[in-house]
């Protein structure tokens, strides 16, 4: 591989945004991961609805609208949202982050987040969880101001690093995500954690790990 820059979506990918609703799943009830699916859907839905309609509002507040939204849905008590909210913050990483990014730090690869999370977000997100020496990078689409898929958010790296699309392998859960880097001409690696299927969006992944730690044997 031709790899300059390991590039990590956050949310999903090395962060897992069901920790929040776990945490607190006796209030919530047996519904808790529907709960949670629902609000993570919810919020990806304005993350692309909010950028097609020229309307953006920055990641925390899409997170907190959809937070809301899915309260109402699933008749969740309104006084647990300061708390899921919070734990938003500090989500757990997947067991097997922190030793692979270790790895791939000794490698001497450029590594970075790029993510539709604030600057303060992805800050708060890596030094709760002790990795925040890891990172050469915490890039924002706060930069550019429009959410994933779009061009301009694949780009902020490309520009940072003056290097081509192709010179970055780009992981994401995402499958969208996946789709959007591969269009801009990363090489997208798609982390398959719940054996789904993929997307009909263009860009097919060469590689699909089930976890990270896999990510070492094709780098
Ligand atoms: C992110 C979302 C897509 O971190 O997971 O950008």
């Amino acid at each position: 591989m031709n790899t300059k820059a390991l590039v990590f979506d956050a949310y999903g990918t090395l962060f897992d945004v069901n920790s929040a609703a776990n945490k607190c799943k006796e209030k919530i009830g047996e519904d808790w991961e529907k709960f949670a699916n629902f609000w993570r859907t919810t919020q990806l839905e304005y993350t692309w609805l909010r950028s097609l309609m020229g309307r953006h509002r920055d990641f925390w507040k899409i997170t907190q609208d959809s937070l809301e939204k899915s309260m109402q849905v699933f008749g969740v008590d309104k006084n647990m949202k300061n708390e899921l909210l919070n734990l938003y913050k500090v989500l757990s990483p997947y067991p097997e982050v922190k030793n692979v990014l270790e790895t791939l730090k000794d490698q001497n690869f450029k590594l970075a987040i790029l993510s539709n999370g604030t600057p303060s977000l992805l800050n708060e997100l890596v030094t709760s969880n002790d990795l925040n020496n890891l990172f050469d990078d915490l890039f924002s689409v706060e930069e550019v101001k429009i959410f994933k898929p779009a061009s301009k958010v694949y780009e902020i790296p490309t520009k940072k690093y003056n290097i081509k699309a192709s010179q970055i392998t780009f992981l994401s859960a995402n499958t969208w995500d996946v789709s959007g880097g591969g269009n801009f001409g990363y090489n997208s690696v798609w982390v398959n954690r719940n054996k789904s299927k993929f997307d009909l969006l263009d860009y097919q992944p060469k590689n699909e790990v089930s976890n990270l730690t896999q990510l070492l044997d094709i780098v």
